[in-house]
């Protein structure tokens, strides 16, 4: 991390009732008033996302939706639109996770929609992306990061890919407690900014932040804090825990 401010984002994906999820983010809350050196994000279930905000309010915590649909209202059931989450409290929204990409046939065409309803909207995009176990294998992770990149964000203004977040996850560390090294972090992370300094020049790779996503936890959140590259984490099974997820953002 160099002078960029660190983004510390808690993706509670399909856990917590809003009853839960309300003890956990009051109990967070109180846990980490006084931390003005890092932003914090965390991203509840949808049923969750009003309960959260109201306990939010006033708070150091930015609110998260963990996904959108790109249109703005309609006939599509079971779906929330960015005028929704901005309305609901969210100054953030999560596309493209890999288990939206390997459960919900999400692709890079359908996160560039997202990304630019989300901008549309006003709302910070925090774009997931990140090769599997079998690509890793077989030496496939730059050409699938460089195309979920070059896919995800096409056609976008350099203006507009200032306002991104960008997250790597390589997909076989995620829920598995296999951290990638920080060594292999760095690497893919290097590698991102300097795509994105091709694509959108050198104040937007300076300025956009990176963050990593896969079984980061209290123990391994400093080492890779510490690399050039690194500039945040998305946090999974461990922002389920308040002392654990405010450990983190004490990193
Ligand atoms: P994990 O999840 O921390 O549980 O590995 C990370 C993520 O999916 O964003």
């Amino acid at each position: 991390m160099t002078n960029r401010k660190a983004l510390i984002a808690g993706n509670w994906k399909m856990y917590k009732t809003g009853p839960q999820a309300a003890e956990l983010a009051t109990r967070l809350k109180s846990l980490v008033s006084d931390v003005t050196d890092v932003d914090i994000m965390v991203a509840p279930a949808f049923t969750a996302l009003g309960v959260v905000a109201e306990i939010l309010k006033g708070s150091v915590i930015h609110l998260g939706g963990q996904d959108l649909f790109w249109e703005v209202e309609g006939a599509y059931t079971g779906e929330i639109s960015a005028p929704m989450l901005k309305a609901a409290g969210c100054t953030y929204v999560i596309i493209g996770h890999s288990e939206r990409r390997q459960y919900f046939g999400e692709t890079n065409a359908t996160v560039n929609k997202k990304i630019r309803a989300a901008l549309l909207e006003g709302l910070i995009p925090v774009m997931c992306i990140g090769e599997s176990e079998a690509e890793r294998e077989s030496n496939q992770t730059f050409s699938v990061v460089q195309k979920q990149l070059e896919e995800g964000l096409q056609g976008l203004t350099s203006d507009e890919a200032q306002k991104l977040t960008l997250a790597y996850e390589p997909v076989w560390a995620i829920g598995t407690g296999k951290t990638a090294t920080t060594d292999q972090a760095q690497e893919v992370h290097e590698f991102i900014r300097k795509r994105v300094e091709t694509a959108f020049g050198n104040s937007v790779a300076n300025t956009i932040r990176i963050l990593y996503g896969g079984s980061v936890k209290p123990e391994n959140i400093s080492d890779l804090m510490a690399m050039a590259d690194i500039d945040g984490a998305l946090v999974g099974g461990a922002s389920l825990d308040a002392d654990s997820f405010a450990a983190i953002v004490r990193f």
